[in-house]
């Protein structure tokens, strides 16, 4: 029996010579490709600025300090995203305040405003598994209290909220393409987004030494750029976002219908049009489950097994941690079942019969119960 992988890239002769025609092409860093993919990245999401960087994390570093952040601002975050979310602002000075998340695993809008001192500069909501924070409730806290919102869109591309593609609602955005997220380069990248130009142009040459010309440095920067090869690769990846995105959606539905009432299936909050990054369940079983799984071929993972505001590099730095009553919970029980762009049906009906056969036993063991 074949073996079902948790996720795939997707690779196909259209990249492979994209591929090599870059490699061929003589440029290799920040050229035309590399100018071509930015633009066709804004235009996707409807910013008017998209920054190439050679990750989210770079990218969100970059965009921190042109943004200004600095020495004893907060910026309120969730606990529950990958720890890369929050490392950006450490590194600026800045501290971050964790608050919960609601249903959707996203940013709770009911926990902000609770959250927020007179040092609090920014919101940085993560639109976590594909799924969209509600961003209305949001913008509203964040306008009433004159703060920006930073969407981590790492994990969404593609992914609409009220209509409106996440990454273009928020003050700036920022996107990875890590091999293993809906749109990736196949190797290490990221970018930001922005309608402010004045910011576009800090982060464009912070990431290539603080030069607005070749032997001009007009501040002191860094060499986090994008390589052409990369964004060959990207822009036929972008060309097939959508396809790859409706074929999470179909085997999300697929999960959901086969999973009810068997497991605890993510909401998709009616505003949503989720891109299911991952397709995550929750139940006491969790850890029994991904064995039974595993034993028949079927890979799972834990995303993520540790919350951010109990991780070792953050208790050790601040003494003023929050408790977390549904972060805290829910990571010992959730479950990211195989899903990507080219998951054949058939595979996720494995997956689901599977699932279901194990809770017959439970159930003829006496235990079960919908989690
Ligand atoms: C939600 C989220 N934010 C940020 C990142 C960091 O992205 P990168 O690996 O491109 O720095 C990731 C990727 O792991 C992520 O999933």
């Amino acid at each position: 029996m074949n073996k079902i992988p948790l996720s795939r890239v997707f690779l196909n002769d259209e990249i492979r010579e994209a591929a090599l025609r870059a490699l061929d092409s003589g440029s290799y860093i920040l050229g035309a490709e590399s100018r071509a993919f930015e633009e066709e990245l804004a235009a996707y999401v409807g910013m008017k600025h998209c920054v190439l960087s050679s990750s989210w994390t770079a990218a969100v570093m970059l965009l921190h300090q042109a943004m200004g952040l600095s020495e004893g601002d907060e910026v309120i975050i969730p606990s529950h995203t990958a720890f890369p979310s929050v490392e950006p602002l450490i590194h600026c000075g800045a501290k971050p305040v964790f608050v919960d998340v609601d249903e959707t695993y996203c940013l709770d809008p009911a926990a902000v405003e609770a959250a927020i001192t007179p040092r609090t500069v920014g919101i940085l909501p993560v639109h976590l598994y594909g799924h969209p924070a509600d961003m209305d409730r949001i913008m509203a806290v964040a306008e009433r209290h004159k703060l920006w919102v930073l969407e981590d869109c790492a994990q969404a591309h593609g992914a609409r909220y009220r209509g409106r593609r996440v990454g273009s609602i928020g003050t700036a955005s920022a996107f990875s393409f890590y091999p293993s997220k809906n749109l990736t380069v196949l190797g290490d990248g990221g970018c930001i987004m922005t309608n402010d130009d004045q910011v576009a142009e800090k982060v464009r040459m912070l990431r290539n030494h603080g030069r607005k010309s070749k032997f001009t440095h007009e501040m002191v920067g860094y060499n986090l750029r994008f390589n052409e090869i990369q964004a060959a690769v990207g822009r036929v990846m972008l060309r097939h976002l959508d396809a790859l995105n409706a074929r999470r959606r179909e085997v999300g539905a697929l999960y959901g219908e086969r999973l009810a009432g068997l497991v605890e299936t993510p909401t998709e909050a009616p505003w949503a049009e989720s891109v299911y990054h991952m397709y995550v369940i929750r139940t006491r079983e969790r850890d029994a489950l991904a064995a039974w799984l595993k034993e028949r071929g079927i890979a799972t993972g834990i995303h993520y097994p540790v919350a951010n505001h109990q991780q070792p590099a953050i208790t050790a730095r601040y003494d003023d941690i929050p408790a977390l009553p549904r972060t805290e919970a829910l990571v010992g029980e959730i479950l990211s079942l195989p899903i990507y762009g080219e998951l054949p049906i058939a595979d996720a009906e494995r997956v689901a019969a599977a699932i279901a056969e194990y809770r017959g036993g439970e159930k003829a063991r006496g235990a079960g119960g919908a989690r």
